[in-house]
């Protein structure tokens, strides 16, 4: 099965070298469909390039965030979910406008929410390659642990291991679950709620689709870590805007 992989991405300082490495990574992992959704009133010709030379199949959308909805400069992190209508945009895309290549079983699939900013080793595809209904493995550098994790007991999903509010119906990042696509497509009326509140947000879009003991671990039972909450400092411009001022600023017809 094909592994399309949902990724929100949005216009910062960053952004090429967060979908090169990403890019990257996926270039080593087999039948893979990339689904990049811009936060952007258009698609830009920075990812635009970057996709067309890529060598992956792809799909490229994209969807603004409205303005009340986003993050402002200085607002703490948590305050507002990031990348919400852009997983749903990726969602409506595979239910509405995808078509199957001829001669193949049109459900066949996975589907795997990857942020552009984590870290991911290619065992992960090979993990969820095969997921039923939702698989689930441990997220590294999560949530102010180590990592956090379904606990395994019986080849089953009994708890899981994290440092805040357990008692939510799935206390798991984004990162550390994939769906069938079958299961997408027959409950098209999943999604991600915008407004839910804080650490709920993954939970909003499960909730619908499965329950615990339906849970599907891997990487061993859970006790390998193959994805990783990395999150990228912020670039300081500190000399660069010192330069600009003396019109000796870098020139901004190099892509960075
Ligand atoms: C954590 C989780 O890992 C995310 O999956 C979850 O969406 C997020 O919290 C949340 O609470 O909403 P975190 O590292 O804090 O992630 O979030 P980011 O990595 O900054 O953003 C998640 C995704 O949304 C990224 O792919 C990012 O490029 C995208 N994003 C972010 C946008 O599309 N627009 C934005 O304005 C900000
Ligand atoms: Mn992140």
């Amino acid at each position: 099965p094909t592994i399309f992989v949902i990724t929100p991405t949005y216009a910062r300082l960053v952004q090429k070298a967060e979908l090169t490495r990403l890019m990257q990574t996926f270039l080593h992992v087999p039948q893979l469909h990339w689904i990049v959704v811009e936060d952007s009133p258009r698609k830009t010709a920075l990812v635009t390039d970057l996709l067309k030379k890529s060598g992956l199949v792809y799909t490229h959308l994209h969807f603004l965030t409205a303005k009340d909805r986003k993050l402002q400069e200085g607002d703490p992190s948590w305050l507002k979910p990031r990348g919400v209508e852009q997983r749903n945009e990726g969602l409506r895309w595979l239910r509405e406008d995808r078509r199957a290549p001829p001669g193949e079983d049109g459900q066949q699939g996975v589907v795997y929410f990857a942020d552009d900013d984590n870290t991911y080793s290619v065992q992960l595809f090979t993990e969820m390659r095969n997921t039923q209904r939702v698989s689930v493995w441990p997220v590294g550098l999560v949530g102010g642990m180590k990592y956090e994790r379904p606990v395994v007991e019986g080849g089953k999903v009994v708890r899981f291991h994290t440092g805040w509010r357990p008692s939510r119906p799935f206390p798991m990042d984004m990162a550390g679950f994939a769906v069938s696509l079958r299961l997408v497509l027959t409950n098209p009326e999943a999604c991600f709620d915008g407004e839910a509140p804080m650490g709920f947000l993954e939970s909003s879009f499960l909730k619908g689709l499965v329950t615990m003991d339906e849970l599907e671990p891997k990487a061993d039972d859970c006790t390998k870590v193959l994805v990783w909450h990395t999150r990228t400092e912020k670039p300081k411009m500190k000399r660069e805007d010192a330069l600009q001022a003396q019109g000796l600023g870098s020139d901004p017809a190099v892509e960075v």
